[in-house]
């Protein structure tokens, strides 16, 4: 019988793996401590309507993305695609949300989109993320960027893009909405098929998409930071000053309009050069709407979610990176062929480190000659000085040129320091 493989787009987090998806969860949740934020965990499935309506009609995660299906009494079920529009229908099922004050709340789950996989994208797939609610202010927008970054500080990343947008509030977003349809229509034969296809559903997102043609003329677009209204000028000012009081770097994106439809005001996008096409590894913003949307009452928001894998992914390349560092650090390795002429090992050692002020390995475990010389290859070291029984007798090192074939040498201790290295 045929062996069953995992659902494309799936994967088996290993045994050897998990320690590292424990680390950094306990990092998310100590860092979600710090900031007063509260797990919630929702259920995997959700009534079809939370997303839909939720994230919105016009996107392509309800479009196509969406694993849904009829349960046995016939309702519509779906498998989470992301957390908040759920975080927001268990607040207002819950009463969790108190008069004057904030519920802070973060998740950590898997999630489920159909997309085509590749490197970083995946049909199931994990996140972390924040939710800050009943803020209509600023510092609740920084507050969670903060957080965000704190979590990415503590992780040891620290090369990467936070970038940031504002489409401002209702009013704003619907003016720069006409005003765009309006110019991408004068521009509609030049567009991709699928841009074409969006004029109408999701115009804003034509702004992100990665099409070269699209490109060209999504550049030359209205800037939409120009469509903003005072209320909104002024909000996104505010959150653009508390990040630089925060410390915070940031870049401004125009055409930063994100994949779901709840946000207005401040949206933002983290992004690292480290993982290829699929470079956003968090996102987020503000979300006004969403709970009234949701049958709740009128309630601003802010949040953002990671994505684990992706996390996981830069992770590992740090690592790889800081092991090739490392092997650029050593230049020669000492040989003593044995412990008898360690002294001799050491001597030599001090000239190349001091006197000639290379980087030098010294082997401490006494290992024979071949390992020695295997761990060089290892450090990838240009040369190895070997000292046996003969070069210690005559006060000498044969030097091998570890990087290509070239016939070994014999050169006098003295005469370390004239060789050109
Ligand atoms: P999102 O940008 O759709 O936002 O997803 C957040 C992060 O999840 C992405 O930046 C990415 O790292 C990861 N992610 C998304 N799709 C995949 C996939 N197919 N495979 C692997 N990783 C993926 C949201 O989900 C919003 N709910 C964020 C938010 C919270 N906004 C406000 N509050």
């Amino acid at each position: 019988m045929s062996v069953i493989q995992a659902v494309r787009g799936t994967k088996d987090i290993l045994p050897d793996e998990i320690l590292k998806w424990h680390k950094l969860e306990e990092i998310a949740r100590k860092v979600s401590a710090n900031y007063g934020y509260k797990e919630l965990r929702t259920p995997i499935f959700e009534k079809t309507e939370v997303f839909t309506r939720g994230v919105g009609d016009g996107t392509d995660i309800v479009n196509k993305e969406m694993y849904s299906f009829l349960d046995r009494g016939g309702e519509s079920i779906t498998l989470r695609p992301e957390q908040t529009a759920a975080i927001v229908r268990a607040v207002i099922q819950n009463n969790l949300l108190k008069e004057n004050s904030t519920t802070r709340l973060y998740y950590i789950g898997q999630y489920f989109r159909y997309e085509r996989p590749q490197k970083g994208r995946l049909r199931e797939f994990h996140q972390y993320g924040a939710e800050c609610i009943n803020s209509p202010y600023p510092e609740s927008d920084a507050e969670v960027i903060c957080l965000a970054v704190s979590l990415i500080n503590k992780l040891g990343i620290t090369d990467y893009k936070l970038r940031l947008n504002s489409l401002g509030n209702e009013i704003s977003r619907a003016n720069y909405r006409n005003v765009l349809i309006n110019f991408l229509e004068s521009n509609k034969e030049k567009l991709s098929e699928e841009s074409k296809a969006r004029l109408t559903t999701n115009p804003l997102r034509i702004l992100d998409s990665k099409n070269p043609i699209d490109i060209e003329i999504t550049t030359k677009a209205p800037n939409i930071l120009d469509s903003l209204d005072n209320e909104s000028i002024e909000h996104f000012d505010e959150v653009k000053k508390l990040l630089t009081a925060s410390d915070i770097n940031y870049e401004i994106s125009p055409n930063l309009v994100r994949g779901l439809d709840y946000y207005s005001h401040t949206v933002f996008e983290f992004q690292s050069t480290y993982l290829g096409a699929q470079d956003a590894f968090g996102g987020g913003g503000r979300y006004n709407s969403l709970f009234k949307e949701l049958g709740g009452k009128d309630t601003p928001a802010v949040g953002f979610a990671m994505g684990i894998e992706r996390l996981l992914l830069i992770l590992e390349q740090i690592e790889q990176q800081e092991m090739e560092n490392l092997k650029d650090l050593i230049d020669v390795i000492i040989v003593p062929t044995s412990e008898k002429h360690l002294d001799t090992a050491m001597r030599v050692a001090n000239i190349v480190r001091n006197k000639l002020e290379l980087s030098c390995l010294v082997d401490v475990n006494r290992r024979s000659m071949k390992s020695q010389l295997r761990e060089g290859n290892k450090w990838e070291v240009m040369w190895a000085l070997i000292i046996g029984d003969d070069e210690a007798a005559t006060d000498s090192v044969t030097v091998k040129y570890m990087m290509e074939k070239i016939e070994q040498s014999s050169i006098k201790i003295e005469d370390i320091v004239k060789q050109n290295w």
